[in-house]
């Protein structure tokens, strides 16, 4: 984390987890640990069925509440799909953008991602932009040339003006779900790598005021570790993020 120049970010992810009542009464569990929460921001990106419960249970607190995906066209015939306009108008602050899940069951694109991404930030939404590799493709000692390629097709025009509001996520897909952490030597160096590429994009100064956050089996136990890394500024949590005690500790990590 860098505090100086950055806001540290700290984002669930509850995937296809929780109905509306469960998900008001893990937000309820969840707030009077989330009020010690001094320095960074917390969010909870959560099903589309679960937001307006979810604002209304988070209202009074510094939870901003997220979506996990959007479609990139304002409105028409696109069965099962929801817009920007219709997160934004539900009371919805971010989004997640280009989930590896979503790029390997949904057939999710970096086309597409940069669609969503300028659509987002045209509606008002932060969009939480997710990248990272494969087991092989670390093994092919590949990680940065995947990583950058799929930062700058999603970031492909999008203004300078905007860049600030958008989130990085580095999630290393082999991390995801498995319970194996990137070390923090692994996780700082892309998280580096990928702020040179918006230096690249960007320049110096919008560079260094980018959040770049962590994924991948983050939890009570190695967050403070992979937090101290100078370039990561947060995490993307998907399974403690579930557990309103989990999910604290982790806010705690980034308040130290
Ligand atoms: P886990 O924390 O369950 O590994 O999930 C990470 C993730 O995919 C967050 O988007």
């Amino acid at each position: 984390m860098n505090r100086r120049y950055r806001k540290t970010i700290i984002a669930g992810n509850w995937k296809m987890n929780k109905t509306p009542t469960e998900a008001k009464a893990l937000i309820e569990e969840m707030k009077p640990a989330l009020s010690r929460c001094k320095w960074c921001e917390m969010v909870l990106c959560v099903p589309f069925t679960d937001i307006q419960n979810a604002v209304k249970a988070a209202r009074g607190s510094k939870i901003a509440i997220g979506a996990q995906n959007m479609h990139f066209e304002k409105s028409g015939a696109f069965t099962g799909e929801v817009s920007a306009d219709m997160l934004k108008e539900m009371g919805v602050k971010f989004v997640i953008i280009g989930h590896s899940e979503r790029r390997q069951y949904f057939g999710e694109t970096d086309i597409s991602c940069n669609k969503k991404v300028k659509v987002a930030l045209a509606a008002g939404l932060r969009p939480i932009l997710c990248c990272g590799e494969t087991l092989e493709e670390r093994e092919q000692d590949v990680t940065m040339e995947v990583v950058r390629k799929q930062i700058k097709i999603a970031l492909r025009d999008v203004a300078a003006e905007d860049i600030k509001k958008v989130v990085i996520a580095y999630e290393p897909i082999w991390a995801i779900g498995t319970g194996k952490t990137a070390t923090a030597e692994q996780a700082g160096e892309v998280c580096s790598a990928i702020r040179d590429c918006l230096r690249e994009l960007y320049g110096a100064r919008a560079a260094r005021a980018i959040t770049v956050q962590y994924g991948g089996s983050m939890n009570a136990k190695n967050a403070a570790e992979l937090l101290a890394q100078p370039d990561v500024d947060g995490g993307l949590i998907g399974g403690a993020s579930l557990k309103a005690a989990d999910f604290a500790a982790i806010v705690d990590a980034a308040n130290q």
